[in-house]
């Protein structure tokens, strides 16, 4: 065989005789030195498309002579033929390498995504437009003659093959040998429609193939003024950047910001901020206008993206909602398999159907469940919904097609999993242990905090709401705890306490005035005993003075008579409705949805796809936008699935920018300083995290730390290597203004705070990494992926209790009916049957992981596996989530850790950091996609 200096990597056919199938391959790292070519790719990694980016060369092959396969290489310059020494299937090998000293052949492998509706499909088949994509190499160095950018290298990409899922396309270059290194490839689509490119391939260069992951949609060229520009998978702090590449770095992050001007397009790629002043719909009803939440003193909140609609006719203020299809940048979109399980048809189409139906079906759709056997049966029986036209059927049947699994078509029945809380235990909503458990193992264990000083008061204006002092007493407290006085049990840390009293007073009088609901300040306290588990020991409920009535203030007692028990349990619905409406709207809305928004955006406009910050953020990052605009759709919007489901009914949202304006601040999001700062944790150097938890069997508490770990490590490894001094950071000006717009566009109300850290260090740099990748990741699953468990069966969660407590100034039919029924009391308290049933099939959805759900370190993104030292460090990081899994399993598995461990117990596998699809209570995914 000739040997060519030029030649070490090359593209390679395998075709049979009498087959069509051509398969390309790619064959790196030939042996000039071997003599022959007598190797065999072995146990190529399949890329995409038969694509092979990797491959190992074995000398030990028995020829075969009737050979009858044989390789063809795609440089065609000058081939050589030679009989390959392979074990069957035999092959015969076409080589070719190019001989011309004055280039290199350059072969570009382009790879389009096919879309599900056969878009693309007809795109390649001709069917529309042209079949080109026009190809332009970019140096990344100037040329040295002119200080310039050189002249791109100009090549049409044509369809070559397509596969199930995807379409091959395919350019030459020529290639100067004093062009220097390719940087960046331009593109322009030549289709009529867009295209989604997932990754470009070059190859035949002398140090082996160059990769480009552009996972972006390309707008026909007709339709946009610039060419997309995609650059290698190598990253570059900016000052590191080519010479060649510089100014393509810079105008990519002048376009993607935009001008801050007119309407977005579905096709832009503008990441912008505004306000959410698209809640509230004037247009419509005068009466679905809310707060513009945001901009203002009195409603602070995280920004949003920016879609400039028209703004409302009957309010300025407002933006308009006509068009119930909100913008997001293009490449926010979710992947097709997320969009058939979760997206705005399925959720607003679906729900509002339900809805109508359930409208129709209950003359009263206040109605309540008359009782447990009715619910219960939810579970064994379905739900029946009114008699649908046959296509309005099939219509649901396809939004939400797990809620009519093995339905009988007449039988309009919605089916519901039973949750595996129930499942284990039907009557484990009954228990007060349980109650207390789930505030540390449960769908919300953010709240839960240590008691500090006594007696317990609120910081309200006692004018408006009355007395401050809580009349929990210390007779109540120190008649139930094994410690001689409360001052005692709190210096030993044995009292916690459920805090929703200053958080929900100042709204009572307000919520009181809507129909079918009430509201209370709460506070519930609980002992830690010496089992390690909580035991509750009293709940306050409090009204603010209203209509002349001074305030009213109760506290109930788990122990008591048969009165009292029943009072107790009343208390506890409303309680639980609080806790409900605190994990929807602060832990899980505000706390991760809400607050990631502004990042995601600050980091498109500031941080190029070339940065290394960019690459370790941008799995974190995916496809919050698109389920945060469906949730400004139908979920959090005036009349949407919150204000009909949740006891402050049209405050809701304004509820959540309290809790931003009093509650959030960006380094209390890092989870060893949300636990210090509840109580839950203490600073100790010694112990394991550098902090000792207060309660041992925290089980949140305990998971949480180790992926917080897990990935304070990786970012540590990730950020030392790439920036090697503190004045890399101070310098890195695309880091710098990150942050600064992080802080001052992203959240501008609140960019005064002294709380958030600065960025000068390595260190400073990794806890904000750190923090935002746990917030995106395992905060977001701790709270998302257990709703079904907890809240699939409502008395245990419900997210609304209707009625005041019957001894809160009754009548005396209203204290007879409770004396006489309180059961039947307890289940009107309860959400009605059309709230209940909507949010169950909410919780259903937003419990799921879809089968193509990308869990935290599971797959590596590409430019991590080209630098050798960050692959290592990743591969660390995986190896450690998986040992996290076995860790989890173990703690589930330990009898002396009761508060995950016992009879009737769901396990706490809620940060088990893998799952299968489905509702299966555990995963943390890299991202906030549902
Ligand atoms: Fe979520």
């Amino acid at each position: 065989m000739a040997h060519h200096a030029s030649f070490s990597s090359s593209l390679i056919y395998i075709k049979r005789p009498h087959d069509n199938n051509k398969k390309k391959m790619q064959l790196i790292n030939f042996n000039h030195n071997s003599g022959s070519m007598t190797y065999l790719l072995q146990k190529p990694h399949v890329h995409q498309s038969f694509i092979i980016n990797s491959a190992l060369f074995r000398p030990s092959y028995t020829p075969h002579k009737n050979s009858n396969w044989f390789l063809k290489s795609s440089l065609t310059k000058k081939v050589h033929i030679r009989r390959c020494l392979v074990s069957p299937p035999c092959m015969r090998v076409v080589m070719a390498t190019s001989t011309n000293n004055s280039h290199h052949n350059v072969k570009a492998l382009v790879t389009v995504k096919q879309s599900d509706d056969g878009l693309i499909k007809n795109i390649v088949t001709g069917i529309v437009g042209n079949n080109h994509l026009v190809l332009e190499l970019v140096s990344a160095e100037l040329d040295p003659r002119a200080n310039s950018e050189r002249e791109t290298i100009k090549g049409k990409a044509h369809e070559t093959e397509k596969t199930e899922n995807n379409v091959q396309y395919e350019a030459t270059f020529e290639l100067p040998t004093n062009f220097g290194n390719v940087g960046a490839v331009l593109v322009e689509n030549e289709h009529s429609k867009e295209i989604f490119l997932k990754n470009i391939v070059l190859d035949g260069f002398p140090d082996g193939p160059i990769h480009l992951n552009c996972q972006s949609w390309i707008q026909p060229k007709d339709d946009t003024s610039t060419k997309r520009v995609f650059f290698t998978n190598k990253v570059y702090l900016p000052l590191q950047t080519p010479s060649g590449l510089r100014k393509f770095r810079e105008n990519e992050l002048i376009e993607l910001r935009g001008n801050g001007e007119g309407e977005r397009k579905k096709s832009d790629r503008i990441y912008d901020y505004d306000v959410y002043n698209d809640l509230g719909d004037p247009d419509i009803n005068i009466e679905l206008k809310r707060s513009v939440l945001g901009g203002t003193k009195q409603f602070p909140y995280p920004r949003r993206c920016r879609t400039g609609r028209k703004h409302s006719d009957a309010d300025k203020l407002y933006e308009e909602r006509s068009t119930l299809d909100f913008y997001v940048p293009r490449d926010e979109s979710f992947s097709e398999t997320k969009q058939t399980q979760f997206n705005k048809s399925t959720i607003s189409l679906g729900l509002t159907t339900i809805l109508q139906s359930l409208d129709t079906l209950l003359t009263d759709t206040n109605l309540g469940f008359a009782n447990f056997d009715d619910l219960d049966a939810i579970y064994k029986e379905g739900f029946q919904i009114p008699t649908l036209e046959s296509n309005d059927l099939t219509f649901l049947q396809k939004l939400i097609p797990k809620f009519f699994k093995d339905a009988d078509d007449s039988q309009n029945l919605l089916r519901f999993d039973t949750p595996e809380s129930y499942k284990r235990d039907r009557f484990f909503w009954f228990s007060d242990v349980e109650f207390a458990r789930e505030t540390l193992a449960g769908a919300n264990p953010y709240s839960i905090q240590l008691v500090k000083e006594w007696p317990l008061k609120s910081k309200l204006d006692v004018q408006i709401y009355g007395p401050s002092e809580s009349s929990i007493s210390r007779e109540i407290i120190e008649s139930q705890i094994t410690y001689s006085t409360v001052e005692e049990a709190i210096e030993e840390k044995k009292l916690f306490m459920l805090d929703y009293h200053d958080l929900y007073l100042p709204y009572v009088s307000k919520v009181r005035e809507i129909k079918e609901t009430t509201l209370y300040g709460s506070r519930t306290l609980f002992f830690l005993n010496s089992e390690g588990i909580l035991k509750p020991l009293a709940i306050e409920l409090t009204r603010p003075p209203i209509d002349g009535k001074a305030q009213w203030t109760q506290v109930f007692k788990p122990d008591s008579d048969s009165t009292n028990l029943w009072l107790w349990r009343l208390a506890k619905a409303h309680v639980l409705a609080h806790d409900s409406g605190h994990h929807e709207l602060i832990s899980h809305w505000l706390r991760t949805h809400c607050v990631v928004e502004p990042i995601i955006i600050a980091t498109h406009r500031q941080l190029s796809s070339m940065h290394p910050i960019y690459r370790l953020l941008h799995p974190h990052l995916r496809y919050t936008m698109e389920i945060n605009k469906v949730a400004r759709e139908v979920l959090i919007n005036a009349d949407g699935i919150l204000e009909i489901s949740f006891t402050p009914k049209k405050y809701t949202m304004e509820l959540s920018s309290v809790a931003y304006d009093k509650l959030w601040q960006f380094d209390l999001q890092a989870l060893p300083n949300d636990l210090i700062h509840r109580g839950m944790a203490v600073e100790d150097l010694n112990a394991r995290h550098g902090i000792k938890l207060t309660i041992k069997d925290y089980p949140f508490a305990n998971d949480g730390l180790l992926i917080w770990e897990a990935i304070k490590q990786w970012v540590t490894e990730y950020v030392n290597h790439y920036y090697p001094s503190s004045s890399t950071v101070e310098s890195d000006q695309e880091l710098q203004a990150w942050w600064t717009e992080i802080r001052t566009k992203g959240h501008a109300d609140k960019s005064e705070e002294p709380w958030w850290p600065k960025l000068k260090t390595q260190n400073d740099l990794i806890n904000i990494i750190t923090t935002i990748a746990w917030v995106a990741s395992a905060h977001h699953s701790a709270v998302n992926f257990t709703q079904y468990t907890y809240g699939g069966y409502f008395p245990n969660r419900p997210t609304i209790a209707r009625n005041k407590m019957p001894t809160e100034d009754p009548t005396k039919e209203e204290w007879e009916k409770f004396m006489n029924n309180p059961e039947q009391t307890l289940l009107e308290c309860f959400p009605s049957q059309i709230q209940a049933t909507l949010f169950m099939v909410v919780l259903g959805l937003l419990s799921e992981h879809s089968p193509d759900e990308e869990y935290i370190g599971e797959i590596m993104e590409p430019s991590w596996g080209e630098n050798p030292n960050i692959k290592e460090a990743f591969e660390r990081f995986q190896k450690r989530l998986k040992e996290i899994e076995g860790i989890v399993d173990s703690r589930n598995e330990d009898r002396n850790l009761k508060n995950r461990h016992g009879a009737g117990i769901v396990p706490y596998e809620t940060l088990k950091p893998f799952s299968g699809p489905g509702v299966t209570g555990k995963g943390v995914p890299y991202s906030i996609s549902i």
